[in-house]
C-alpha cells in the first residue's frame, strides 16, 4: 500500500522531528495534540529547525517552504479519518498508549495501519487494544529524529508482512533505514543501549570516574558520537528509568534494574536537558 497521508499524534520532541522529516519527503503529514497551543509550539519548533537547516545551507528556502507547506496541525483526531497510516508518539506509557489505540482504531480507515514510536511498549499489547492486530506495528525513530539514519520496524506478534512493508517502504522514503525486529522488551536497540547508560550511571555512583570521565572514555575509546550521560541527558533520565523498569518487569531478570542513582535524579526533576540539569547543567 502506498502511504500519502500521515498523521502524527503527539507534538512533543518526537512527534515534531517525526513529522519534519516525513513532510521534508513530500508526505502530507498532519500533526495532532491534545490542545492547540502544544500543536503550535510543535509546529514553531519544526519551523525554527527548518529555519536552521536553510541558514546552514543544508536545505533551500523553497525546499523549507515546501515542507512547511505540507504540515497542518490540529487538536484532537480529525485528521485520522483519512490517513494512510497514523504514527503515535505521546507519553511511554502503556494506558495511555492503549486509550489511544482504541480511538484510532475507531477513526482510522479501515486500510490504515497504526503505528506506534514507543521505545518500549509491547506493540502486540497496543495491537491487542484494536479490531485490526495486522495492522499495528512499532515504527521506532531516533532522537534527534532529523539526523538519525535509523527506524527499528517492530513486527507486533500478529503484524502482517504487506503492513511491515508500508512501513519500511515509509521509513525509506523519509531517508531512513528500516531495521525489522521482533516484539520483545525494548526490542533490539534499548535492550542493548540502556544496560550501558545505566552501567555508566554505576560508575559514576561508585566514584569510579568523574562524569567527563566517563563520557571521555566512551567518545573516545568506543568512538561514540557522545558519552553515555551526555547521551542519557539527550534522550530524558525520565525515559531511561521508563524503559529500564520496563526490561526489569518484562524479561524478568535483575541485570536490568535501574541505578539508584538515576532513581534519585529522576525523583528530583533532574530529568536531562529538557528540565535544564541532568548528569550535565544546559542553560534554557
Ligand atoms: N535537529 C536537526 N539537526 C540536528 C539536531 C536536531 N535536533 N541536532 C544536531 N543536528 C545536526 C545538525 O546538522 C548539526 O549541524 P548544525 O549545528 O550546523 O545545525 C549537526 O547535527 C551537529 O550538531 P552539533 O554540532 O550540535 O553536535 P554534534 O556534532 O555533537 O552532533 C548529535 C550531535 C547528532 C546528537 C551526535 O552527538 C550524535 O549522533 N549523538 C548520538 C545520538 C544518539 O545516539 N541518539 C539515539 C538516542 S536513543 C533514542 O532516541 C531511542 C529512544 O527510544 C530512547
Amino acid at each position: 500500500m502506498e502511504i500519502t497521508r500521515v498523521t502524527v499524534v503527539g507534538a512533543g520532541t518526537m512527534g515534531r522531528g517525526i513529522t519534519q522529516v516525513l513532510a521534508q519527503a513530500g508526505i502530507v503529514v498532519t500533526m495532532t495534540d491534545r490542545d492547540d497551543e502544544s500543536a503550535q509550539a510543535g509546529l514553531a519548533a519544526i519551523e525554527a529547525s527548518l529555519s536552521r537547516a536553510v541558514s546552514r545551507g543544508r536545505m533551500d528556502q523553497e525546499e523549507a517552504d515546501l515542507a512547511l507547506s505540507l504540515i497542518e496541525v490540529e487538536a484532537g483526531f480529525n485528521s485520522v479519518r483519512s490517513a494512510d497510516l497514523v504514527l503515535e508518539a505521546v507519553v511511554e506509557q502503556a494506558d495511555v498508549k492503549r486509550g489511544i489505540f482504541r480511538t484510532l482504531d475507531e477513526q482510522a480507515p479501515e486500510h490504515a495501519v497504526l503505528a506506534s514510536n514507543t521505545s518500549s511498549i509491547s506493540i502486540t499489547s497496543l495491537a491487542a487494544a484494536t479490531s485490526r492486530p495486522t495492522q499495528v506495528v512499532g515504527m521506532h525513530f531516533f532522537n534527534p529524529v532529523p539526523v538519525m539514519g535509523l527506524v527499528e520496524v517492530v513486527r507486533g506478534f500478529e503484524t502482517s508482512d504487506g503492513t511491515v512493508e508500508s512501513t519500511s517502504s515509509l521509513a525509506r522514503r523519509a531517508g531512513k533505514t528500516p531495521v525489522e525486529v521482533r516484539d520483545f522488551p525494548g526490542f533490539v536497540s534499548n535492550r542493548v543501549l540502556m544496560p550501558m547508560i545505566n552501567e555508566a550511571i554505576y560508575c559514576l555512583m561508585e566514584g569510579v570516574a568523574t562524569r567527563e570521565s566517563i563520557d571521555e572514555v566512551m567518545n573516545l575509546g568506543m568512538n561514540h558520537p557522545m558519552g553515555p550521560l551526555a547521551l542519557a541527558d539527550l534522550i530524558g533520565l525520565d525515559v531511561c528509568f521508563d524503559i529500564l523498569e520496563v526490561l526489569q518487569r518484562d524479561l524478568g531478570d535483575p541485570k536490568y534494574r535501574p541505578c539508584p542513582l538515576l532513581r534519585q535524579y529522576v525523583a528530583a526533576g533532574w530529568l536531562g536537558r529538557k528540565s535544564g540539569r541532568g548528569f550535565y547543567e544546559y542553560e534554557s
